[in-house]
């Protein structure tokens, strides 16, 4: 008889967006007549951008001819890519990571997802809290985090480091020793970014125990403050003991196209085994690479016009994270984050839960966020704002948002 691997059933409820579109999507039924303004899954809505599209017509076109198809894409990426990431988000910034030791994917979030694969069972695990769901959900799914407190909303064999309004939402080293640390900067939910001093703290400590960080760096295009370090690598020793992820979503509006990058430092080893083999081993059975159109669209994202048109963009959403910031203080919101990162943390109502105000704010304003407890139970009493929706929308959401929610 087939057993299922009941780690999955100790997964409450759904996956966060899923929950939330369920939500809307029944609002939506019920209220036909309400223009819904979505910010709450940070999902872009800019189209790609003319380098971007030419990039992939010509692809195609390669595809299309005997001379010029390709196949199978390499397990690592193709080297024209992986080059072109060198050099512009890592060599330009007095990084010393080479093209193999970047391993292109279809997405951040899978690399998030499945690089705790390569790690035993045994490891001891801590993330934010508040925290992107991916980083828990695919540890409890591996059968790593043991049971869910219902009460305390968290799982027992996982370190939560709390980051709370008083420490600028930023963990504090643990007291207890993770061998795992999953980092996320400039922080979704909150917003928050980390200076290179304090990330360095982090590189020093991990080196020190011999953890390794999983540094997720999907939001680094909207760091708009000088000396906030846009990778890990940019704080000494970080090569010896962090995996970095990114993402071309959030800048390049890939969220439909789908294309990331892991690096994973050949000096990374531990247990003997450098980190770097175990990874690329997993490519060759677990395929999930970018096809070639998606990775000659990455390239064009590095070409001169390529990164103008990334900056336009991200500056438009920046825009959108200024409005959205200004407007809710105007109405009297205390709020956070969007000045390096397409997000804003806000604090609920007195009174109010995360998800009552979900529903206040969906049913007075027809707007959708996203509620800070699905982010973890020291998210209670706060939600997260987008800064990837259209400006109209952006405006209207806001005037909504003051009509029924201003003091
Ligand atoms: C989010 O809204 O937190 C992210 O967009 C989700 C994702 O990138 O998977």
């Amino acid at each position: 008889m087939t057993k299922i691997n009941d780690s999955y059933l100790k997964l409450p409820g759904s996956y966060l967006f899923s929950a939330i579109g369920k939500k809307v999507r029944a609002f939506e039924a019920a209220h036909p007549e309400t223009k819904v303004i979505r910010l709450g899954i940070g999902d872009v809505t800019r189209p790609l951008t003319k380098t971007v599209i030419d990039a992939l017509h010509s692809a195609v076109e390669e595809m299309g001819q005997e001379e010029t198809f390709r196949g199978y894409a390499p397990d690592l990426g193709y080297e024209f890519l992986r080059e072109a990431i060198a050099g512009a988000d890592y060599q330009e910034r007095g990084c010393a990571i080479a093209p193999d030791e970047i391993f292109v994917s279809d997405g951040a979030k899978c690399d998030c997802g499945n690089i705790q694969e390569i790690f035993s069972l045994k490891n001891k695990v801590a993330v934010c809290d508040p925290v992107y769901p991916v980083y828990v959900d695919s540890n409890v799914m591996a059968g790593r985090a043991g049971e869910y407190d219902e009460e305390r909303g968290c799982f027992t064999g996982i370190i939560y480091m709390p980051c709370l309004e008083e420490n600028g939402f930023l963990p504090m080293l643990p007291e207890e020793t993770p061998d795992l640390i999953y980092l996320c900067f400039p922080n979704n939910p909150t917003g928050s970014v980390i200076t290179r001093p304090e990330l360095q703290k982090w590189v020093d400590y991990a080196n020190e125990k011999g953890s390794v960080i999983l540094y997720d760096a999907a939001y680094e295009a909207y760091i708009r403050t000088e000396g906030i370090p846009h990778s890990i690598y940019e704080c000494d020793g970080a090569d010896t003991c962090a995996i970095e992820f990114h993402s071309f979503s959030k800048n390049a509006g890939f969220t439909g196209l789908r294309l990331g990058y892991t690096v994973v430092p050949k000096k990374l080893v531990r247990d003997g085994t450098p980190l770097n083999a175990l990874w690329a081993r997993r490519h060759g059975t677990k395929y999930n690479g970018a096809p070639y159109i998606v990775q000659r669209a990455g390239e064009a994202v590095y070409s001169k016009e390529g990164r103008k048109e990334v900056k336009g963009l991200v500056d438009d959403y920046m825009e959108n994270a200024s409005l959205i910031l200004k407007g809710l203080k105007e109405a009297g919101f205390t709020a956070s984050g969007g000045v390096d990162a397409p997000y804003i943390w806000l604090k609920v109502p007195e009174g109010m839960t995360s998800w009552e105000f979900f529903d206040a704010l969906l049913e007075r304003a027809g707007v959708v966020g996203t509620p800070g407890s699905g982010f973890g139970p020291c998210g209670e009493g706060y939600f997260r704002l987008t800064a990837f929706g259209s400006r109209e929308n952006t405006e209207e959401a806001l005037e909504r948002i003051r009509t029924n929610f201003g003091g």
